[in-house]
């Protein structure tokens, strides 16, 4: 039997084997129910901090309903969650915190696999990360998205139309009662954000990685099909542990260039770079920013999915979900990989063709000829920036315009809506001090709002740099990610105001045409800002959180630092 693990716990022949399986009797177990069955854990992330993951405790009930009929015990535990709309300064700052809590409480605790329930954006790496450094046979349902808002006969996804109907709300083109209407009905059911944001992403590339069952990422939160896969995925928890079917196994690098594909395919989050080299890492595999952006040249984005496209999560699941978008790009994919439930990518996927070829569609037909993440590099950005190509505006791919600089968000929100700010079309805006240690916690402040007397002038978009990440429902000629960053002395600190910036997104260039020995002259006078923390887990992000292009992991919880 390779349920050996919790078997050191609760047949050990002293004391504490009689004592845990005594104090868990208190629970109202039978005699028998420790003898030799394995233990799975329930890892829920269920909270009502958390809107996006408050079903996920029925979820566990369907879980456990698989775990029992296949002969397993099901035990839930709850660990930290990161509910996106509510944590402050933001929920990245907690991501590594959480991985932390996934990871040990596997590890401390008597389990022969694990089931992992997560959602909003950070819980699903976080958990990820964590199970890969515990371990053991580990498993992910995610809650699914909610269904798409509805407001006066338009649909709505959450996120993205929530932010273009706030520019209107700001410029008096949507009332204050319009606007009172479309707060109820925006996010109307349990589950993630309805655009392909972080969540959906992050959701579709477990699922791209071998972590779900076949055509689990996609599926509404509130269709009954969730809780069948959650108690099919508890079943084959209790399979894995005999197969010893880990996360190493499974999270190799072809499993990631998998996962980086379809990221490009589907036009997902510019957040999905940080979260893979960081899940990467914990199992010694350096990810580069290089990878990605080469994947991008050869992957096109086929998925006409919000910010990039047209429709939205409940369409794409109709459409056949992530197992129709893999069989599209099947040819760019290691169709080899393994996967949970012992079969391989290319076994999983042999008949999951589109059933709606506006949503996925063919490959000769791309919604963008290249996948959705562009990588940037220049002066600017000596270790790279990113920019979510597909939902920027064509005509600023290529452009040249003078900075003004924010020094910080706090600068930029007493600014942005004055009538006299000294922009106009061609302007790039760039805002510093965002970053990992900056902010800190790399919040998702890049989408710098536009300026309100632009919009009044019915400009929509202008290029926008800056050290921070952006939110996955965001959209625009945003350039994110920018590192080193400023805080650390990255180049963006040295910009100035009317300094002349170079963005070519087809040449991967981002440039500062300042001449050499002038920024050289701005470093020597450059003063690192105050620390934000002294004590605590606020001090141990700063001192240990690794740059963008590094993951942000905590140095001593990677394989590769
Ligand atoms: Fe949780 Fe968008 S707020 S996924």
């Amino acid at each position: 039997m390779k349920n050996k693990r919790s078997r050191e716990w609760f047949q050990a022949p002293e004391y504490y084997g009689f004592a845990r399986r005594a104090w868990l009797r208190s629970e109202g177990f039978p005699h028998d129910v420790f003898d030799g069955k394995p233990v799975i854990g329930i890892c829920n992330s269920w909270s009502e901090l958390n809107n996006c993951n408050a079903h996920l405790r029925d979820v566990a009930a369907a879980v456990k309903r698989g775990v029992w009929a296949a002969g397993g015990v099901p035990l839930e535990f709850p660990t930290i969650s990161l509910g996106e709309m509510f944590m402050r300064p933001t929920t990245m700052m907690f991501r590594n915190l959480m991985a932390m809590d996934v990871e040990e409480s596997i590890r401390a605790n008597p389990l022969d696999a694990v089931v992992l329930l997560c959602g909003c954006d950070k819980t699903t790496p976080a958990q990820l990360m964590g199970a890969a450094s515990a371990d053991i046979p580990a498993i992910v349902v995610p809650g699914g998205p909610m269904l798409a808002g509805e407001w006066r006969g338009q649909r709505l996804g959450s996120g993205t139309d929530g932010k273009k109907l706030f520019d209107q709300y700001r410029t008096g083109r949507i009332t204050e009662e319009e606007w009172c209407e479309i707060e109820g009905c925006i996010a109307r059911t349990a589950g993630h954000c309805t655009v392909m944001g972080t969540a959906s992403t992050m959701t579709s590339l477990a699922e791209a990685l071998g972590m779900t069952l076949p055509g689990c990422a996609n599926i509404p939160a509130p269709d009954s099909r969730r809780m069948a896969i959650a108690e099919l995925s508890g079943r084959a928890a209790v399979e894995m542990i005999e197969a010893e079917r880990k996360p190493s196994r499974i999270l190799t690098r072809a499993a990631f260039e998998n996962a980086i594909t379809v990221l490009m395919a589907l036009g997902g989050s510019t957040n999905a770079v940080i979260h893979l080299i960081a899940m990467a890492g914990r199992l010694g595999i350096r990810l580069a920013l290089e990878d990605f952006d080469r994947i991008a040249r050869r992957t096109p984005c086929i998925v006409d999915v919000k910010p990039s496209g047209r429709f939205l999560m409940e369409d794409l699941f109709h459409a056949g979900g992530v197992p129709a978008v893999m069989n599209r790009i099947r040819d760019l994919l290691h169709c080899d990989c393994g996967t949970v439930n012992g079969r391989t990518v290319g076994e999983n996927i042999p008949d999951a063709s589109s059933l709606n070829n506006e949503v996925i569609r063919f490959l000769d037909r791309p919604l963008y000829a290249e996948g959705g993440i562009a990588v940037l590099n220049g002066n600017v950005a000596p270790n790279g920036a990113v920019i979510k190509q597909t939902a920027a505006s064509e005509r600023l791919l290529r452009h040249r315009g003078r900075a003004f600089v924010f020094n910080t968000r706090d600068e930029m929100l007493a600014q942005i809506d004055r009538d006299d700010l000294p922009v106009d079309a061609n302007t790039v805006l760039v805002m510093r001090n965002c970053g990992p240690k900056g902010a800190p916690g790399f919040p998702e402040w890049g989408h710098i709002p536009m300026p309100r007397k632009l919009l009044l002038g019915g400009v929509e978009d202008v290029v926008r740099i800056s050290d921070a990440r952006m939110s996955g429902t965001s959209y625009g000629t945003v350039v994110l990610h920018v590192a080193p960053e400023s805080a650390v002395g990255g180049p963006l600190a040295l910009v100035e105001n009317g300094d002349e910036i170079l963005l070519d997104v087809p040449a991967r260039k981002l440039e500062l045409l300042v001449p050499q020995e002038e920024l050289a002259k701005r470093a020597k006078v450059f003063q690192p800002p105050a620390r934000h923390y002294d004590r605590g887990y606020g001090k141990l992000f700063v001192d240990h959180v690794t740059q963008a292009h590094e993951g942000c992991d905590f140095d001593f919880l990677s394989g590769i630092f």
